[in-house]
């Protein structure tokens, strides 16, 4: 028994020297105290041992017992503290390497002429809501002063989804929710960006377009605060020198109305293919709130009043940015939108 004790212990040293992972470091463990093992067999035939040698062989069976199991363990431990040194040596980097070059994404030039529209509109007070784009026929046309088979509607090709339900064709159907919810018929001052839809596709107009609408409604509003108001929101948008010029117009909630053109940025008026060589281009529908659309939507004409105006953003964007093609604006080519990715634009 003595022999085989250290034949034992001189083997498991010699192996576990030799052992270069978790598996094999398993077999060791298995070859010498599994079930069948060497050290196991041992602890059999200690049995079968004469009684006064068993104290001896006893004491000698369990050390060896532990003693493999101590090496076993710090093996483990070293193959452990092996695996890690190795796995940072392979993920090593090299810190003097260039780095990847990250693309970054820009704003689309609708959201940037939006964003630009609000914060000048916030700045002075105006609150930017919205509506919903499936409408009533009643709040995108009757609530403004457009009843059923009023001629105007030939103007704005409409989507009908069903004989009172469509897709409005315009922001000004926000109006009427804002002075409707309006439950103290107070003052309003808003401004409404949003998607309006009509049929028409082609260079210039597309069937989803969008809109910014503006409604102040006050006592003692006039046109000079419509004048003023769109002076400041085309010349912060279009630049310093840009002039406005008033033409009247005709729109069913506004009297009276106007289409407002401003002078081209480009040439500054003198004419160019930007402004078909006129000097103008127009921008805005707009004009003093018809007392039928406040009395309408429960407030009274004869102690409020209001303007309004409503202009194409996508023309908005198109003329700042001189893009030609407003399908341009919704294919999302990344060689059109990536040229918006500068800081002085
Ligand atoms: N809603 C008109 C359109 O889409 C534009 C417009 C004209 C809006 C006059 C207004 C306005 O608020 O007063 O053609």
């Amino acid at each position: 028994m003595e022999e085989k004790i250290k034949k034992i212990k001189s083997q498991i040293a010699e192996q576990l020297k030799s052992i270069k992972d978790k598996n094999s470091l398993e077999d060791v463990r298995i070859k010498f105290l599994g079930k069948k093992g060497e050290v196991t067999e041992l602890l059999k035939e200690f049995k079968d041992l004469p009684k006064e040698e068993k104290p001896k062989f006893g004491k000698a069976l369990n050390e060896l017992k532990n003693e493999i199991e101590n090496s076993i363990k710090e093996r483990e431990t070293k193959l452990k503290a092996e695996e890690i040194s190795k796995k940072l040596e392979e993920e090593k980097i090299d810190v003097t390497l260039p780095s990847k070059k990250i693309i970054r994404g820009s704003k689309h030039p609708l959201t940037r002429v939006i964003e630009e529209i609000e914060d000048l509109f916030v700045s002075m007070g105006y609150d930017v809501c919205s509506g919903p784009e499936l409408e009533t026929d009643e709040f995108c046309f009757e609530r403004l002063n457009l009843p059923k088979g009023h001629p105007a509607r030939d103007m704005q090709d409409t989507f009908y989804i069903t004989t009172e339900y469509l897709l409005r064709t315009q922001t000004s159907a926000v109006q009427a929710h804002t002075m409707m919810d309006n439950k103290e018929k107070g003052p309003i001052r808003e401004i409404v960006p949003g998607k309006t839809y009509r049929r028409e596709d082609d260079a210039t107009h597309s069937h989803q377009f969008n809109q910014v609408e503006g409604l102040v409604v006050d006592k003692d509003i006039s046109f000079a605060d419509l004048k003023g108001t769109l002076e400041i929101f085309m010349k912060h948008m279009l630049g310093p020198n840009t002039e406005l010029r008033f033409r009247p117009s005709y729109f069913p909630f506004t009297e009276p109305s106007y289409e407002v053109d401003v002078s081209c940025f480009k040439c500054g008026g003198k004419g160019c293919n930007l402004c078909k060589h006129t000097g103008w281009i127009e921008l805005l529908g707009a004009g003093i709130v018809h007392p039928n659309v406040l009395r309408m939507n429960g407030y009274d004409p004869d102690v409020y009043s209001g303007f309004a105006f409503g202009t194409g953003l996508d023309r908005l964007a198109m003329f700042k940015y001189e893009i030609t093609d407003i399908r341009l604006l919704y294919s999302n080519d990344v060689r059109f939108l990536e040229q918006f990715d500068r800081k002085d634009i």
